[in-house]
């Protein structure tokens, strides 16, 4: 049987601190009601620690859950839009904090659409013989470029970590195809300038360096580029979406999954949508999604799974997979954030006063 890549573990980072529709009332003009109805996000976590040490907790439970040590990874792949620097990256950092001393180590960057690349990345190298077992973790500190005097955009995203384990197998289960695609023409549509999220935000121009959003376009791009993709990854798995158990798509917005699962005709009892308590966390969306679906019963050996996304840049791009025995973890992990005892609102005061200056001057 052909080697493939399939996932046996699986973990997830969800900040402690939340930003629900009711605090962002007492920051900007906007409703509960509206946020949900147009986006279906009630709540977003905002982070108090740094890029890899979401990585890390994520990173544990996938390995736990796969019965694997650190020392077992040989390659490891980080997908993030917001690094905690440029170099070393954030999987270097990551193999130091873990001690994954045999793995190689890259940073991915695709914004949205990381982890599905970092999913063709892991299943190809895999395939090739490159790599046995491999760590991709999708990590992000979104809230760090958050205009959050700017309604249109602020609403939207959230910070988290996911992480899944890949390994060899040649039991006809794993990933069964990739498909990926990219438009720098369209890119101009969601523009993010700033490098590197350690810290607070300092030293830069807040009117330059701020998340450039055209949403309605986003909107139309996202939806047609993930239903191409999912039916290409289908086509080239030589499998229909008759055969699809669960669809788990980038969580972006709940009426874009709505509207790509209408144009494929998915019933939404087969996608998997968790967007309502985490917001949109980029790379990390697809893996935090993918945990809970594990953990709520929605996998089960065999089931053929379609991940799929849609990013800056733009790029897109989607996977389809046999999934394997594993449901559940061999072992957990009680890695987990430090406490805090900041609000919200001390975390969201540096953004605030940051990007004061370009809602004084409009
Ligand atoms: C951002 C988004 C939610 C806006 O929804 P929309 O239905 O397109 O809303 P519009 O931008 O047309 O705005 C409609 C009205 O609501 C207002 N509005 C915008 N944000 C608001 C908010 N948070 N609260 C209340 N009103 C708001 C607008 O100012 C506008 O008012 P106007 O008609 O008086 O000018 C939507 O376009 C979207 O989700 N786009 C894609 C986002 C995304 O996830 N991209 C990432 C892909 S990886």
């Amino acid at each position: 049987m052909q080697r493939r890549a399939t996932i046996t573990g699986w973990g997830k980072c969800a900040p402690p601190v939340k930003l629900t529709n009711a605090d962002l009332e007492q920051l900007i003009e906007t409703s509960h009601d509206w946020i949900v109805e147009r986006t279906g996000i009630e709540a977003r976590g905002i982070t108090h620690v740094e890029v890899t040490d979401m990585a890390e907790v994520a990173a544990m439970h996938a390995l736990a859950a796969a019965g694997l040590e650190p020392a077992d990874i040989d390659l490891l792949i980080v997908a993030s839009v917001t690094p905690e620097i440029t170099c070393p990256s954030n999987a270097c950092f990551l193999q130091e904090r873990i001690g994954a001393v045999n793995a190689a180590a890259f940073d991915l960057n695709a914004a949205c659409s990381g982890w599905v690349y970092g999913t063709a990345s892991a299943s190809s190298m895999i395939e090739s013989g490159i790599a046995e077992r491999v760590l991709l973790v999708g990590a992000e500190k979104l809230h760090y470029v958050m205009d959050y005097w700017d309604r249109s955009t602020c609403i939207l995203f959230g910070d988290g970590a996911g992480a899944a384990v890949f390994e060899a197998s040649t039991s006809g289960d794993g990933v069964l195809s990739n498909d990926l695609g990219a438009d720098g023409v369209a890119g101009k549509t969601m523009v993010f300038p700033t490098l590197g999220t350690r810290g607070e935000l300092q030293q830069r121009d807040p009117h330059i360096d701020r998340l450039h959003f055209e949403g309605q376009a986003v909107f139309k791009l996202a939806v047609k580029g993930m239903e191409g993709s999912v039916r290409r990854a289908l086509e080239r798995a030589g499998l229909s979406l008759d055969d699809v158990d669960l669809v788990i798509p980038h969580q972006a917005n709940q009426r874009i999954i709505e509207a790509a699962a209408r144009r494929l005709e998915v019933p939404m009892d087969k996608v998997m949508v968790n967007i309502a308590e985490h917001g949109n966390t980029a790379a990390a969306s697809i893996p935090m999604a993918m945990t809970d679906a594990v953990a709520q019963g929605r996998l089960f050996p065999g089931a053929v799974v379609v991940q799929t996304a849609f990013g800056g840049g733009v790029t897109w791009g989607s996977s389809v997979m046999r999934w394997g025995d594993r449901v559940t973890p061999l072992a957990t992990s009680d890695a987990e954030l430090p406490p805090t005892d900041l609000t919200v609102f001390d975390l969201l005061a540096p953004n605030r006063a940051f990007f004061a200056p370009v809602h004084e001057s409009s």
